[in-house]
């Protein structure tokens, strides 16, 4: 029989040594807060109640995390660990396991909490960690025959007990039909006068509840982010699994030391990333995508045997097969690109739709336009789709070819065919199949000299 679990994850400290104003838990971990995978990695145990316990930084814990079936409970003023955990116990089961995660330990697995749940609701199972370097954390006390005796804190620790490698991580299964009577038993005389939740092992022994460490497999699951050194110690640990993953099912990363993936970032076959570049939201590359370096793709699809160029920003768009982007391009929010699309350097385009094997390769805006097949835009051509109040369309259809520095004033058409002469301003939808320009004289002044500048006399 499955035994009913509970999970209460405690995010009320206040953080000191972050030296920031924002609650510990809500700073960023590969674009999340260091919360969010806590509580995925709690809703994938499939628990019957997850309760979160804030506290510092009042509100903004629970504005940030705002999801249905959890609950919260507010600890003021924060006494510690324990005291945490008895404010969650109203919002708990009754009976079955608790399972207490910090909000600060963000790259536990599930697997590892599995098997700290599983041993059962008669007895304490710890999850611990050998380190090489324990400062810190709580030291687990054995006797002479290696049973658990207790948890001792640093700041209360004998200089022996400091040489202890084994720590408590402070994630623990308990059984829930005991907490009650443990809880309010607990004392706050140490040196942080706080009420310790690992004081409830001596309480459980007395009870003749059996208490056992849990080892995690690796050391960095059960690190916590204490300090700005530790998140991004934490931060290059994640992304060095990410990274590990990507290679494992068959991405070529030149450096993957030099990768950040901030959300999802998912391969097709044959994909190679080159140095430094950033992946941010949900990030799809077809099969054969290249990526050059220092490029940073947002909420991007794009289909197979594109080539994106090094230095170049792709937010919120989709991108076609066999495409070529950038150098130094920056494709913005609502694009659609479809197959064999060149975008150029120092190329901008937003909320656009271009179609087949139509290209912009130097210096343009396409901004609010609808492009069509075998178009070709000039350097330097701009879409003037502000008039300073509202944003209008430019619609350039197929086969158009328009010279270099052309200025389109949206709303405005090009028909079908049409030639649009270099320099020309726009104002009125030019006719499908005719060369358009606009006239500008070129004049010449004889004998017209350029102003020198004066030459400064030796005094
Ligand atoms: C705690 C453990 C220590 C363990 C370490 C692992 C205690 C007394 N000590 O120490 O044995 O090695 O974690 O990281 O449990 N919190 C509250 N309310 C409070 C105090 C803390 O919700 O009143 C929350 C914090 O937000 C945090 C977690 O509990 O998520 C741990 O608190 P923290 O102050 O960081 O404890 P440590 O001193 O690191
Ligand atoms: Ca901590």
């Amino acid at each position: 029989m499955k035994l009913p679990l509970n999970i209460a994850i405690l995010a009320a400290g206040k953080g000191k040594r972050m030296r920031s104003r924002l609650p510990k838990v809500l700073h960023l971990l590969a674009g999340r807060s260091l919360i969010a995978p806590v509580i995925d990695t709690a809703r994938a145990l499939r628990p019957t109640k997850i309760c979160v316990v804030y506290g510092h930084g009042g509100e903004q814990v629970p504005q940030a995390i705002r999801t249905a079936g959890i609950s919260f409970v507010r600890q003021e003023p924060q006494l510690g660990t324990g005291h945490a955990l008895q404010q969650a116990l109203p919002h708990l089961g009754k009976s079955g396991v608790t399972l207490v995660l910090y909000g600060d330990v963000p790259l536990i697995r599930v697997e590892t909490l599995r098997a700290l749940v599983t041993a059962g609701a008669n007895r304490v199972s710890i999850l611990t960690a050998e380190l090489e370097d324990p400062t810190g954390y709580g030291r687990i006390v054995r006797d002479k025959d290696g049973n658990i005796t207790g948890i001792v804190e640093e700041k209360d620790a004998s200089a022996v007990q400091r040489k202890i490698r084994e720590v408590n991580t402070g994630i623990m299964a308990l059984p829930t039909a005991r907490l009650a009577a443990w809880l309010s038993r607990l004392e706050n005389r140490n040196v942080q006068r706080e009420y310790y939740l690992p004081d409830v092992v001596p309480l459980a022994l007395a009870d003749g509840i059996a208490v056992n460490a849990v080892k995690a497999r690796d050391a960095w699951e059960a690190l916590g982010v204490n300090s700005k050194a530790q998140l991004a110690q934490l931060e290059r640990i994640y992304q060095r699994q990410y990274a590990a993953r990507l290679l494992d099912e068959g991405v070529t990363l030149i450096d993957p030391m030099r990768l950040d993936v901030r959300g999802s970032l998912k391969c097709g076959a044959d994909v190679v990333i080159d140095v430094n570049c950033v992946f941010e939201g949900a990030v799809k590359l077809g099969d054969q995508v290249e990526i050059g370096a220092h490029c940073v793709l947002r909420n991007v699809a794009i289909g197979p045997g594109t080539r994106v160029e090094p230095f170049t920003f792709i937010d919120d768009a989709s991108i076609g097969a066999n495409c070529r982007i950038g150098p130094y391009a920056r494709i913005r929010p609502g694009t659609r690109l479809a197959e064999d699309v060149h975008i150029g350097n120092f190329v901008e385009v937003k909320a656009s739709q271009i179609a087949a094997h139509s290209k912009a390769n130097h210096l343009a805006y396409v901004g609010d336009s609808t492009v069509g097949r075998n178009v070709n835009i000039g350097a330097g051509t701009i879409t003037c789709n502000y008039d300073g109040a509202r944003k209008h369309r430019t619609v350039i259809e197929d086969d158009v070819h328009i010279g270099s520095d052309v200025q389109l004033v949206a709303p405005v058409t090009v028909g079908k065919g049409a030639t649009i002469g270099a320099g020309a301003t726009i104002t009125k939808d030019a006719p499908p199949g005719e060369l358009t320009f606009t006239k500008k004289e070129q004049v010449t002044k004889p004998g017209w000299k350029r102003p020198k500048k004066q030459e400064r006399l030796e005094e």
